[in-house]
């Protein structure tokens, strides 16, 4: 039960519709937990993930009608009431992306799962917490997942970091949200050379993150590039970016090799007549899972990676959060205030 000083209505932010990409500002009842893992968490901060208010429509599956259209699926809060033993207790810091299917975390109140959550490191903010989970866990499940790389290089195994040592990676869309951890747990892990293709004004910061290589999109093509020296192509490609740009990646990877897209499948833009075969090549959807996330944390902690954070946004200012969402220029998370707290 939640306790009785909870208020009985809070701030909330509502997409319009399924079909509709416009987003509301509202009152509600503060939720009730339900499911047996349910948290109910007094939430700080909370970040949208580009391209979420077409969900719905896109990934009907993954957003079922009954979903009320709370957006921002990351949140970083404090937690108000949790279950016995599900090792988070009240006014604990947490942080998580709450699964796409349910309700996100653009209110005062939400309600993650003790599956999704992790506790914050100390040495993040309310703001930098908030811009972490999605990205990361992203970025970790792409390259150690689903990709080649071996997350036990981040930990020094001589093994895997002799096996990462031989991988060169790809990163499109480098300097974004989700590139931004891709470049730097490539690093991390040992990867051989960590390729990011960015503008090329962001060309410094995903050095500091960790690429050894960068191509300016606005200036070449991925192709282009990889056909001045056969030395270029890839092992790994991680392409965030899909269409043309994904369609160029096949020309990255190396026969054999490994082409991983969150975007789009990427048989569906492969090159007609292009005959290369590769050990794999998949579109993903990201599981949001706690277990990852505190492996990702350790790696806060030790100061060995960040979150980027484009930008920070007053509750009251959600619209134009949005509006820099959807340029799809962002450099890091756009995140938004949700108490005052943050
Ligand atoms: N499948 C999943 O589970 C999953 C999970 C998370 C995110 N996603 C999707 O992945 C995509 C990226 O998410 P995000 O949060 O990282 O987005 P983001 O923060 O908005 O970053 C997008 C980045 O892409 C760059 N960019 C735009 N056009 C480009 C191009 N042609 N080539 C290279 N870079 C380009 C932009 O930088 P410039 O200013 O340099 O152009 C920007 O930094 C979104 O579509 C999102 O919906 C999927």
């Amino acid at each position: 039960m939640a306790p009785t000083t909870l208020p009985q209505t809070m701030k909330t932010l509502l997409q319009a519709s399924r079909q509709s990409t416009e987003v509301i500002f509202t009152t509600a009842p503060v939720p009730t937990p339900t499911h047996p893992e349910d948290v109910l968490v007094r939430v700080h901060a909370a970040a949208p993930c580009a391209g979420e208010l077409r969900w719905a429509v896109d990934f009907p599956d993954s957003v079922p009608t009954s979903k009320v259209l709370v957006p921002c699926q990351d949140l970083a809060g404090t937690v108000i009431t949790s279950p016995a033993n599900s090792g988070f207790a009240a006014g604990d810091r947490v942080y998580c992306r709450i699964d796409a299917g349910r309700a996100g975390a653009a209110r005062d109140y939400a309600l993650p799962r003790v599956s999704e959550l992790a506790k914050v490191p100390s040495n993040l903010d309310w703001i930098k917490a908030a811009a972490t989970p999605l990205s990361a866990l992203t970025a970790w499940q792409a390259i150690f997942v689903q990709g080649t790389l071996d997350a036990a290089g981040i930990k020094g195994e001589a093994k895997a970091r002799e096996q990462n040592a031989k991988v060169r990676v790809l990163v499109t869309g480098a300097a974004g949200g989700v590139g931004s951890w891709v470049v730097q747990l490539a690093a991390l892990a040992g990867a051989k050379s960590v390729v990011a293709v960015c503008s090329g004004d962001k060309e410094e910061a995903v050095r500091q993150l960790g690429a050894t290589e960068v191509v300016d999109y606005q200036k070449t093509t991925i192709a282009d590039w990889v056909a001045e020296d056969a030395v270029r192509e890839v092992d790994l490609v991680i392409d965030l970016i899909g269409g043309k740009t994904l369609a160029g990646c096949w020309a990255a990877v190396r026969t054999g090799g490994t082409l991983i897209s969150i975007n789009t499948p990427p048989d569906v833009v492969k090159p007609v007549g292009l005959d290369k075969p590769v050990a794999k090549s998949l579109f993903f959807i990201v599981e949001p899972l706690g277990s990852n996330l505190a492996q990702i944390g350790e790696l806060i902690e030790a100061g060995k990676a960040r979150p980027t954070v484009d930008s920070v946004w007053e509750f009251a200012n959600f619209k134009a959060a949005f509006e820099r969402l959807e340029s799809g220029h962002a450099k890091g998370k756009i995140v938004i205030k949700v108490s005052d707290v943050a």
